[in-house]
Parts: structure tokens; C-alpha cells; sequence
């Protein structure tokens, strides 16, 4: 019954091709490592994300006078609301170690490179839209920090010069951030960016399932493969991974079980304190700091005097990670075969993330602002230096199979 049932199906839609093409004879390196978890983790929180995201909604007033008692209406009187909301608001910052821990990967291996660039930028492009979905949410609980956030980020805008006021004005609705802006933070939060999101998810997967994935030896195993034209060193997708990926998902939900019923807010790291304070548009709290994701480009930008240079510094900081592909001259993908300069420019470059995204999060002292900027200037160092520091480095020579160490 079931064969001819998909035969009906399949003369109208290629539903046995998709899921051969995308799982049972997909067919993906059999070494992959821990790192390659993070791809199906960050698919996971996305569905996650959605599905408390519409439970919200149902709740939830994009009204400034209203939303911030709807959100404590949701955490103390809605069934299981304090639930769903903890699940979206630690989901949202669980789905950033998530993605930074996917492009980790994609750094020390080298996905980036030639024939996965496309790969590459539509995960830039989910990064940007990822941050953009994140920010617009943080305006809907209507708190002090939701208020002077988006108050300072809008106002970067303002920095540009001639448009700059009028489109911070557009942007805005009002002179201020006000109730015209909330209702377009939520319509752009709960609808737009999202479907922006899964569009560029299926156009990530269909680019990576159209070159085949890369692994942690960087080696392509389409040119190494049997009579049959299958990959010598690649195994299908389903079941292998699918069942691998499994692991994953349990220690993953796991932790975040951990995290989520015993410190949902991570001592403000999650959510901050001042959030549970409601929007006062004539009180500014001492520090406005955005969340932790936020923090290195944050410090990057306030480690220039100048506004309109700050906020290019800032972009340009996202901007080249766009240029990854073109700026790795080697010929090495996996950091197991790249040389010391690559080994060592990319170590100063994490460091210099980290500690960017740390003092991000301290108020501008003179010492910290000195501090980020050493550490902007590691931070564009690593990619302006890149074309001469990989062309010249003394790489290893790559193996023509993977290895299983
Ligand atoms: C909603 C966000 C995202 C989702 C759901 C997602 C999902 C996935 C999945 C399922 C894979 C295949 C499994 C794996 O290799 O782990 C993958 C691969 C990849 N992703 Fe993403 N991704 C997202 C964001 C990003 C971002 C922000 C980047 C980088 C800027 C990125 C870069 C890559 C690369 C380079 C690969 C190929 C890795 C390889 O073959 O070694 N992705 N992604």
C-alpha cells in the first residue's frame, strides 16, 4: 500500500528524489567531528524559536501601553507561559553559541573556501538576519533596556551623513522610539525576518547539498569515488548522521534543560536586570549594553571617538567576514594541514572576539576603551593581513583520503 501510495505521489511530486537526493543517498564524509553538529542544532532552535514565538504571540500586546504588563501577564498567568517564555528568550541566546560555534567550524576547516563560497554567504546573510531578528525582539517586553537599546542602535543611524536623521526618524515613526515603533519592530520581528530566515536556510542546504560538505581533513571526497560514482569516503546521510546527529540533540536539550529550569536568565546574561524595569523615556539607565552576542561589535564600536567612524568600523567588522572566501589565499582548507601563520593569526582572532565581546559588556573606562582598541585592530588585522599571511605560509600537505584519528 505504502509503495503505491508513494508511486501516486511521486508521479506528481518528486517527494522519494528529495529525500534520496537530501538524505539516503546524500552522501557526506565519514569523518565528521563534534564540530558538525552545530548545523542540525541550529535548525533545531530555529524551529524552536518558532513555535514558542507563535505560542507568544498569542498573548503578547505590541502596544506600548500594554506590552510590558502582557509579557508579566504571559510569565504569571498564562498556562505554562513562563515556560514558553524562557524557552524563546534562553532559546534566542542559545541559537547565537550555537551559530558562532557552527562558524567556528567553518573557520578552523576552511568551509568557506572554494567550491562552498555560497555556502559561506548565505550563512553571512542568515548571521545578519539572525542579529537583526534578535534585536527587533528584544524592543517587544517594553523594558528600560529594550527602550535605550534600540534608542542608541536606531540613533547610530543618525550618524550617517545628510539622510542620517531623516531615516532614523523613518525608522523610528516618532521622535523617539514610541508605540509606531513597536508595532513595526513586531511585524518585522514575528513575520518578515523570520520568513527571510527559512528562506535563506533552504538556500543554504540546497547550496552545501549541491557541492557536498566538507570535513575536518578539508579533503573533497567527490574526487576520489567507486564504480558506482558514490564518494569512496562518504557515507549516506540517512541513517549514519541522522542517527549521529541524535546524540547531539540530547546533550544539547540536555544542557539547555539545565540552563533553562535552573538559571533561565544567566544573571542577566540572558535577560537583562534592567529589562524587568518598564520603557521610562525620561530615565536612561546607567549602562546600556546590548546582549552578550552583540557585545564584540559593540565594543568596536565604541572604541572610536568618532560616531560615523565607529558605526563603519562596526560594519566593516561584519562586512569582512563576507570576504573570507576571496581574502584565504592557501590552497589548505583544514587548520590540521595549515601552517603556523594561519594557526596563529586565527588563535590572536578568536582571542581578540572574546575579549572584544567581553569589555563590550563593561562600561567605557579609559583602560577598556585602550583595551578595544588593541583588540579591534587584532581583529582587522586578521582578515586585511589575510591574502599575504596564507599566501606565504607553510602549510602541510594534505592527504588524498580522509583520515579517522
Ligand atoms: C539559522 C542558521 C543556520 C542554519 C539552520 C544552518 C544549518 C546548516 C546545516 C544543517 C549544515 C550542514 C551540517 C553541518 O555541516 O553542520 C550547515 C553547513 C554549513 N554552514 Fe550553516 N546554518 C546556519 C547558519 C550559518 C552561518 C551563520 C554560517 C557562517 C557564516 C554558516 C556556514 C556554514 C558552512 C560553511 C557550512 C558547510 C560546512 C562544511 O561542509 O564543513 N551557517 N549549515
Amino acid at each position: 500500500m505504502f509503495t503505491s501510495l508513494m508511486g501516486w505521489v511521486d508521479a506528481r511530486f518528486p517527494a522519494t528524489k528529495m529525500w534520496e537526493d537530501h538524505l539516503s543517498k546524500y552522501y557526506a564524509p565519514k569523518n565528521f567531528n563534534f564540530w558538525y553538529f552545530f548545523g542540525s542544532l541550529a535548525m533545531l532552535v530555529l524551529v524552536l524559536q518558532i513555535v514558542t514565538g507563535i505560542f507568544l504571540t498569542m498573548n503578547y500586546k505590541p502596544d506600548a501601553a500594554l506590552a510590558f504588563a502582557s509579557v508579566e501577564y504571559i510569565m504569571r498567568d498564562v498556562e505554562w507561559g513562563w515556560l514558553i517564555r524562557y524557552l524563546h528568550s534562553t532559546g534566542a541566546s542559545a541559537f547565537f553559541v550555537v551559530i558562532y560555534l557552527h562558524m567556528f567550524r567553518g573557520l578552523i576547516y576552511g568551509s568557506y573556501k572554494q567550491p562552498r563560497e555560497l555556502v559561506w554567504l548565505f550563512g553571512m546573510f542568515l548571521y545578519m538576519a539572525l542579529m537583526a531578528e534578535a534585536f527587533l525582539g528584544y524592543l517587544l517586553p517594553w523594558g528600560q533596556m529594550s527602550f535605550w537599546g534600540a534608542q542608541v542602535i536606531i540613533s547610530l543611524f543618525g550618524a550617517l551623513p545628510v539622510v542620517g536623521e531623516e531615516l532614523a526618524l523613518w525608522i523610528r515613526g516618532d521622535f523617539v522610539v514610541a508605540d509606531a515603533t513597536l508595532n513595526r519592530f513586531f511585524a518585522f520581528h514575528v513575520i518578515a525576518v523570520p520568513l527571510v530566515i527559512l528562506g535563506l536556510v533552504v538556500a543554504h542546504i540546497i547550496a552545501l547539498h549541491e557541492v557536498g560538505s566538507n570535513n575536518p581533513d578539508g579533503v573533497e571526497i567527490k574526487n576520489k569515488k567507486d564504480s558506482n560514482g558514490i564518494p569512496l569516503d562518504g557515507i549516506p546521510f540517512h541513517p549514519y548522521y541522522s542517527v549521529k546527529d541524535i546524540v547531539g540533540v540530547v546533550v544539547f536539550m540536555f544542557i539547555f534543560a539545565l540552563i533553562l529550569f535552573y538559571m533561565p536568565e544567566l544573571d542577566g546574561w540572558f535577560l537583562e536586570k534592567d529589562n524587568f524595569i518598564p520603557a521610562d523615556p525620561l530615565k536612561t539607565p546607567e549602562h546600556i549594553v546590548p546582549l552578550w552576542y552583540f557585545t564584540p561589535f559593540y565594543a568596536i564600536l565604541r572604541a572610536v571617538p568618532d560616531k560615523l567612524m565607529g558605526v563603519m568600523a562596526m560594519g566593516g567588522a561584519q562586512a569582512l567576514l563576507f570576504l573570507l572566501p576571496w581574502l584565504d589565499r592557501s590552497p589548505v582548507k583544514s587548520i590540521r594541514y595549515r601552517g603556523p601563520y594561519f594557526r596563529t593569526a586565527l588563535t590572536l582572532f578568536i582571542i581578540s572576539f572574546l575579549v572584544l565581546g567581553f569589555l563590550g559588556t563593561q562600561p567605557a573606562t579609559s583602560l577598556y576603551t585602550n583595551l578595544a582598541r588593541v583588540f579591534s585592530v587584532i581583529y582587522f588585522a586578521f582578515f586585511i593581513l589575510m591574502p599575504f599571511y596564507t599566501k606565504f605560509d607553510k602549510d602541510k600537505t594534505v592527504p588524498e583520503r580522509v583520515t579517522m584519528k
